[in-house]
């Protein structure tokens, strides 16, 4: 029989390992909900909470939307799960149509993962295998950049520069991977309203640097988020991601443009890649593909690099790599149902109709106590706070306690909150979530 009450807060927080947590700290004081709709959460208490980072800036269409919910339970009763190898079901392959309609020209293929980290060591592992089928089997090499984040498995890991993995994990690391820096510089471009008019310059360190030392010869990949995310919400200099793309393109490499964040709307166009007018040789997304209601994550790629795999392999699998549930059902549907909504509501619009009113509420955090820097672009915005001498990450924190308890979630990175609202947003909802956000850190010494 199906209950579908919300279920009762666990008497026993102990035997679950929770990720990315505080454990200790969360279960002396824990935070439960139990429901969720549009954008607000329900907590166990009976609570509301706006959701001002789409939770893991992924649930774009808000939640628990009806076409979503639906399409889901459609699924689930007629065809709960089918493998994709070498065995198909009409979902994913329809999902994967309306993925490629989405993405930049040129981009019409595919491969669906579980999440953003999947995506992320399928793109390399894509990468050097088309190197590898060219007959430049020598490219191996793979450059990221500091402050990235590309998720938790270890090519993720790899290419990406977040301290605390390099700090845990610094010596099972890949090998053959460089870093560029990053482009944050508050010295001299703190509180700049979008793109700072100069830092493009940044990315000839490609060329300047990383080049020379390697040698393009070896070099396969350069990856980077558009706008840098989990990093503190970075975002590019005007004209770096075209200069990037003009490196890469005078010297073989192929770019990677990671839109786990900055695809499906977020910047007002289905990806960052339209938005900012490059186009990379591959893509990977997952979280907004199907609002977070199932997981579900892929790889777009340029239409050479899948012709070569077709094309250069030896016969039978052209690409040995996979996971059980790729192209599952219930993620095709949801992805299906996501994509209806996307379309029928015009919410890949929305952070440019939003964009301007957004970016008002978070500059007007400037000013404010321990406030170093605002930062936006289109609905995607943060502002970072000095942090304690002693104790980096602790104003942070206190910060978005006070935002949870006054009815707002936003979310800590070390000292930088982030704002990532569900696509649905209206002016009301920044009003109140930049309004929290600034008696919060005014309450925070
Ligand atoms: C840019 C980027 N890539 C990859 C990931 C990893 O995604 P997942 O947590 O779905 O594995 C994230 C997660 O936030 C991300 O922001």
């Amino acid at each position: 029989m199906t209950d579908l009450r919300p279920p009762l807060p666990p008497q026993d927080l102990e035997p679950y390992w929770m990720p990315m947590t505080p454990n200790r700290a969360f279960k002396a004081a824990p935070r439960l909900v139990v429901a969720a709709k549009d954008l607000y959460y329900t907590t166990a208490d009976g609570k509301h909470v706006l959701d001002g980072l789409a939770t893991l800036w992924c649930v774009n269409a808000g939640h628990c939307r009806p076409r979503i919910v639906e399409a889901i339970r459609r699924q689930a009763g007629a065809l709960d799960y089918a493998s994709s190898y070498s065995l198909g079901h009409p979902l994913a392959f329809e999902a994967a149509r309306r993925v490629v309609e989405l993405a930049p020209a040129g981009m019409r293929h595919v491969f669906f993962v579980n999440s953003g980290s999947e995506a992320v060591d399928t793109a390399l592992k894509i990468a050097l295998g088309y190197h590898r089928l060219r007959g430049a089997g020598a490219r191996t090499k793979l450059i990221g950049r500091e402050r990235a984040f590309h998720g938790a498995n270890f090519g993720g890991m790899s290419v990406g520069g977040v301290p605390a993995n390099r700090k845990a994990f610094g010596g099972a690391m890949l090998p053959g991977v460089d870093h560029l820096r990053h482009t944050q510089d508050l010295a001299t471009r703190a509180f700049v309203r979008g793109p700072a008019p100069t830092g493009a310059e940044l990315a000839d360190e490609l060329e300047q640097r990383l080049i020379p030392l390697h040698d393009a010869s070896n070099i396969a990949a350069v990856i980077v988020e558009p706008v840098a995310g989990a990093g503190g919400v970075l975002i590019p200099p005007r004209g770096y991601l075209k200069r990037l793309r003009e490196i890469c393109d005078r010297h073989g490499i192929l770019l990677i443009f990671d839109e786990v964040i900055t695809g499906f709307g977020r910047l007002g166009q289905a990806f960052a890649s339209q938005y900012f007018g490059v186009t990379p040789d591959l893509i990977t997304f997952a979280k907004g593909v199907t609002s977070a209601a199932v997981p579900l994550g892929g790889v777009l790629v340029r239409d050479e690099i899948y012709r070569t795999f077709l094309e250069a392999s030896e016969a039978g699998v052209e690409f040995f790599h996979g996971y059980t549930y790729s192209g599952h059902p219930l993620a095709s549907a949801a992805a299906l149902g996501a994509l209806d909504t996307y379309a029928e509501e015009g919410l890949f619009d929305r952070a440019n109709q939003l964009g301007a009113y957004f970016e008002d509420g978070v500059h007007s955090l400037r000013g404010l106590p321990h406030v170093i820097d605002c930062r936006n672009l289109q609905l995607l915005g943060a502002v970072e706070l000095a942090p304690r001498p002693d104790a980096s990450g602790a104003r942070g924190m206190e910060v978005h306690v006070k935002c949870w308890d006054r009815g707002v979630f936003v979310r800590p990175m070390g000292d930088v909150l982030a704002f990532c609202p569900p696509l649905i947003v209206e002016k009301r909802h920044l009003d109140t979530m930049f309004g929290v956000v600034a008696e919060a850190i005014r309450a925070v010494a």
